[in-house]
């Protein structure tokens, strides 16, 4: 079986390569090999899962986990967020990886693997405000020219977007996977967290985290970790290691780290339009969304 690779053509004609497998867009750099046998994956009692829509804070929420289940305040070195993502590792390598696991994904509820709802593993979901999510995103495809080979403008980029029409397809369809699979499944430990409450108040986010998933932490080393997960020293970490999506020799995931930069993308229009299809989508969803702080 070969890869099936699509390029996506925006509003202006520009294209954005993906590879489709199983009915959803992947980037292409994800092995076939991996994509066929992720669900079936081994999955172990005492392993987190970390889920977040690509560009929510997965590299920031992942490290924060790390250190809390490490209980070490120090960023990690050795492992990385890409090491441990459940649909772009081969078994091999995440089953070398000792317990505690944070295992992080992009992928829908229904598209987790079997075991973690059998084995009740606790899962954490991060949700951004999807205006931000957008810009991230945006700016994501086109920083990574080697993944992606997108040269397209944020007008013609804007309703590829709301219509999923990228990697890990809609924001609109991860995030309402989540919202049921709660209500669905009241006995699986699954806690929604917002990348902006976290950036308002870190200290009092982590604890929270480290409450779900049972760490005790004292006061020092909750501040600590916030300390070593702030977007300058995370920035930092990754240039001084090379991680973190290099292109051009920069670690292109730590762009502003921000909340509200869609104001300095979004025309009016766009704007309005962004919250009709929220609203439509979105109706009878309860979440908790900030689109400033
Ligand atoms: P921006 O592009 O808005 O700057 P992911 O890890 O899911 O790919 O998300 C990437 C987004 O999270 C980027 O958003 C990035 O800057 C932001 N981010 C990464 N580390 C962060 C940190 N320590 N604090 C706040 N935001 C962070």
């Amino acid at each position: 079986m070969e890869k099936n690779i699509l390029h996506i053509k925006d509003g202006g004609g520009c294209t954005l390569d993906v590879q489709k497998f199983g009915g959803m867009y992947f980037p292409v750099i994800l092995g076939l090999d991996v994509l066929q046998n992720f669900q079936s994956m081994t999955i172990r009692e005492d392993d987190i899962i970390l889920s977040c829509y690509p560009k929510s804070g997965t590299h920031w929420f992942w490290e924060i986990l790390s250190q809390l289940s490490a209980k070490k305040a120090e960023n990690t070195r050795e492992t990385w967020k890409g090491d441990l993502m459940i649909e772009s590792c081969p078994q091999s390598a995440l089953d070398a990886a000792p317990s505690p696991r944070v295992l992080n994904t992009h992928v829908r509820f229904d598209q987790l693997p079997t075991q973690i709802a059998l084995k009740a593993c606790k899962i954490v979901h991060v949700v951004r405000n999807p205006k931000d999510v957008s810009v991230s995103f945006y700016n994501h495809h086109r920083a990574l020219k080697d993944m992606y080979n997108y040269k397209g403008e944020f007008k013609d980029y804007f309703h590829m977007f709301l219509d999923g029409l990228v990697d890990w397809g809609s924001w609109f369809d991860n995030t309402i996977s989540f919202i049921k699979a709660k209500e669905d499944n009241p006995q699986l430990p699954i806690k929604f967290m917002y990348y902006e409450d976290m950036k308002q108040d870190p200290i009092a986010r982590v604890r929270e985290l480290a409450d779900f998933i049972g760490v005790e932490a004292d006061e020092e080393l909750i501040r600590d970790i916030c300390d070593k997960c702030g977007f300058e020293n995370m920035k930092a970490v990754a240039l001084e290691v090379g991680r973190g999506l290099i292109q051009d020799g920069v670690p292109q995931v730590f762009r502003k780290g921000g909340v509200g930069d869609w104001r300095n993308w979004f025309t009016v229009a766009q704007n309005e339009e962004f919250d009709k299809v929220y609203s439509e989508k979105m109706a009878g969803y309860d979440l908790s969304i900030k689109y400033s702080i």
